[in-house]
């Protein structure tokens, strides 16, 4: 069943785990998330950024999501995942997202308030949870210096001001992940997830969580984490099963059999990351 972010993001926080968030695209993508979660008898959160959603388009997208939620027996979540743009938040809530992140991550810190503030008036009114991210979360690069550091990390200071003004119901911080593959070893700033954590009470959100140690996430998790998102693994895996199945079978067309095998792959990694996140027999 279709639910907000809020209400599964509250239950993981009430009771100490993680829910994954899966970046959706394509059909395949989609039922090997929900079908995992199934098995697993875990919730989950389906997003779909604005590339994604260009891709798709939002009818599909949006058709997809709902389909797979409604056949769900586990509670599931359809979310934006970085919407930057207005036009772009109220499209997905028209369509019957359940959730939006609004990422004004950009911005100096009092537009970005006054930005989240605006969508998050706007989507509760109408029932949707908002997720706003506050720091610069890492693109590719590695070896961050100190001073890179605080400049970037999300500061608890102003994510308790950010939080307790516009109103979000849970805070996307910077501690030292990035999307994309990782050169090194992310490290993880968790004395940083401890101190906001200690002056915000929203469920709090890594990003960037492909590639990063599993003993990492599993000690994240406890000291405030509650949604993790994933794309670049289920990437990974998706390009390795199409590669490996081409070497193999180099003259086939169908394109059945070719996803096919992409989508069981998928399936397992994100029964993997469900498992490490904890939220197994947690729907
Ligand atoms: O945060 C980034 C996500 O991995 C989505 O990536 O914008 O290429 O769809 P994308
Ligand atoms: P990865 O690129 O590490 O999978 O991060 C995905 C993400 O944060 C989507 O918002
Ligand atoms: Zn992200
Ligand atoms: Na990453």
């Amino acid at each position: 069943m279709l639910v907000t972010g809020k209400e599964i993001l509250l239950h993981a926080q009430k009771n100490g785990y993680a829910v994954g968030a899966f970046n959706i695209n394509n059909m395949e993508i989609v039922q090997a998330i929900v079908e995992a979660a199934n098995e697993l008898n875990s919730p989950v959160i389906l997003q779909a950024s604005q590339g994604g959603i260009k891709y798709a388009g939002i009818e599909y997208i949006s058709d997809l999501g709902k389909t797979a939620s409604r056949l769900a027996k586990v509670p599931v979540t359809l979310h934006l995942d970085h919407g930057t743009d207005f036009d772009q938040v109220m499209l997905c809530i028209r369509n019957g997202f359940s959730s939006v992140m609004i990422d004004g991550s950009k911005f100096a810190l009092e537009e970005n308030i006054a930005y989240s503030k605006k969508v998050v008036e706007i989507a509760h009114a109408v029932g949707v949870s908002v997720e706003a991210e506050l720091g610069k979360i890492g693109g590719t690069e590695d070896h961050i210096t100190v001073s890179d550091r605080d400049a970037t990390f999300t500061d608890p200071e102003e994510a308790r001001r950010f939080v307790e003004e516009t109103k979000v119901d849970s805070l996307a911080i910077a501690v030292g992940t990035a999307h994309g593959v990782y050169k090194g070893e992310p490290k993880i700033d968790f004395d940083r997830i401890k101190a906001i954590r200690e002056v915000v009470s929203v469920p709090l959100v890594l990003h960037g969580s492909s590639g990063v140690p599993y003993d990492a996430l599993r000690k994240a998790i406890p000291l405030g984490i509650c949604k993790i998102n994933i794309d670049t693994d289920i990437r990974a895996t998706f390009a390795k099963s199409v590669k490996n199945f081409f070497v193999e079978h180099p003259d086939e067309i169908d394109p059945r059999k070719i996803l096919g095998p992409a989508r069981e792959a998928m399936k397992e990694t994100v029964k993997e990351k469900i498992e490490v996140f904890g939220s197994v027999g947690k729907a």
